[in-house]
């Protein structure tokens, strides 16, 4: 046997916020708004000036993306038809920041399940797709308030972080330079969500995952072994988030907006068609390079950005319409929590998967991004 590292999976962890909001919940506050904005500006409307804004529907979101509700970190403030946005208060710098703190939740599950002490991982990776703050970084606040030694650093590629991350901390062992890694997702997407447009309002939710990668000396007994990873990106602005540190060089930012594109702004029919033949295509090559096929798939657990994107997916991957075992969804409650996502649906759906079982984790999003991480249950 060969005493070169090898990268492996040992466990992921989950916080999920406790306050959720149905898509009832979420139109009924829309709508009101919607009412708020057209009285408001009723005689502009009526002279042609601005165009009155339409109503959203829970009919529409539910067929159009498959979610049903959403956790949030505070859900007041979002259904406040004249704030519409978290209401999150600024904390002292001596206090854990809020994306640390759900972000050490996550990393404490993941540590417990694989019975491993924070004095024995060697760095943190905050892999996730809004930071905030530019620094220090959000990994080093986590790894200070968790007690591990080492390093750590923050890792942006939007709904890809999470795989991105994985690739990442798997060559950090490959390399030798650490035997274990913690890769944190903290997603705090309601705070980069603009609650006011219609097209998007209903997409994202908050949540935080850990995923615990070593070195295969070190693995508990039932991980899993990294097959191979991939990574792709090609630009666009198809998605795509304006906020940064020069915002305020060029006359700031005005969240009362609608149209504002320092919020996330998606066109979603053309991410829709460019990214599944994508992403389709990625993992099929990769398959190949690795001898597997459709019928070796036993679970994929994909990005959770949309069902209809997942379906078609899934089908080009397996050759066949996944049945919900073959391609759990989490979207019903989760909506979409960015790099998350796939890391929700592994989390909650691999317990009944034996030895000899083979998998794929994929993400895909902004940028574009895409990873896979195929893996397979000791
Ligand atoms: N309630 C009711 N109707 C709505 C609505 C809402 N909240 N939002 C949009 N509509 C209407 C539109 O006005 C449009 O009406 P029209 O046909 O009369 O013009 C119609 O629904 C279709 O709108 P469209 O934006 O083309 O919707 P869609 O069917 O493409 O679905 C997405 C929108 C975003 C769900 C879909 O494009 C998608 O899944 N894209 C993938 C991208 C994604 O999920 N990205 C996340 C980041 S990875």
């Amino acid at each position: 046997m060969s005493n070169s590292p090898q990268p492996v999976l040992s466990s992921t962890g989950l916080f999920t916020p406790q306050e959720t909001i149905s898509n009832e919940e979420l139109v009924a506050s829309f709508n009101a708004y919607v009412a708020l904005h057209n009285s408001r500006n009723a005689a502009a409307i009526a002279a042609g000036e601005i165009a009155a804004l339409a109503e959203s529907s829970v009919e529409f979101i539910e067929k159009a993306s498959g979610i049903g509700s959403r956790h949030v970190v505070d859900k007041a403030g979002i259904l406040d038809p004249d704030h519409m946005a978290p209401r999150l208060p600024e904390r002292s710098n001596e206090e854990l920041s809020i994306l640390a703190e759900i972000g050490v939740a996550a990393a404490k599950d993941a540590l417990a399940r694989a019975g491993r002490d924070a004095s024995d991982v060697n760095a943190v990776l905050c892999a996730a797709s809004n930071m905030q703050r530019p620094y220090p970084a959000m990994a080093v606040e986590m790894q200070h308030a968790l007690g591990i030694e080492g390093f750590g650093f923050d890792m942006n590629i939007a709904c890809s972080s999470a795989t991105f991350g994985i690739q990442t901390a798997a060559d950090y062992i490959r390399a030798g330079h650490a035997k274990s890694v913690l890769v944190v997702n903290p997603e705090i997407c309601s705070g980069h969500l603009n609650w006011r447009d219609r097209d998007s309002h209903f997409i994202f939710g908050d949540v935080a995952t850990a995923i615990l990668i070593e070195d295969k000396s070190i693995a508990p007994v039932g991980h899993w072994d990294i097959l191979g990873t991939r990574l792709k990106t090609a630009f666009s602005n198809n998605i795509r988030n304006n906020f940064g540190f020069l915002n305020r060089t060029h006359g700031g930012i005005d969240q009362s907006d609608p149209k504002t594109d320092k919020l996330f702004v998606q066109e979603g029919r053309k991410v829709f068609k460019e990214v599944v033949p994508m992403v389709a295509a990625m993992i099929v090559e990769e398959m190949e390079k690795l001898g597997l096929e459709g019928t070796d798939m036993r679970r994929l657990w994909l990005h959770q950005a949309n069902t209809n994107m997942n379906r078609l997916i899934a089908q080009r991957v397996l050759g066949h319409e996944a049945s919900a075992d073959e391609s759990p969804t989490v979207l019903d409650t989760y909506g979409n929590t960015s790099s998350a996502g796939s890391i929700i649906a592994f989390h909650l759906h691999h317990a009944d998967m034996t030895p000899g079982d083979t998998g794929l984790i994929c993400s895909f999003g902004a940028g574009y991004s895409a990873g896979t991480v195929f893996v397979r249950k000791t």
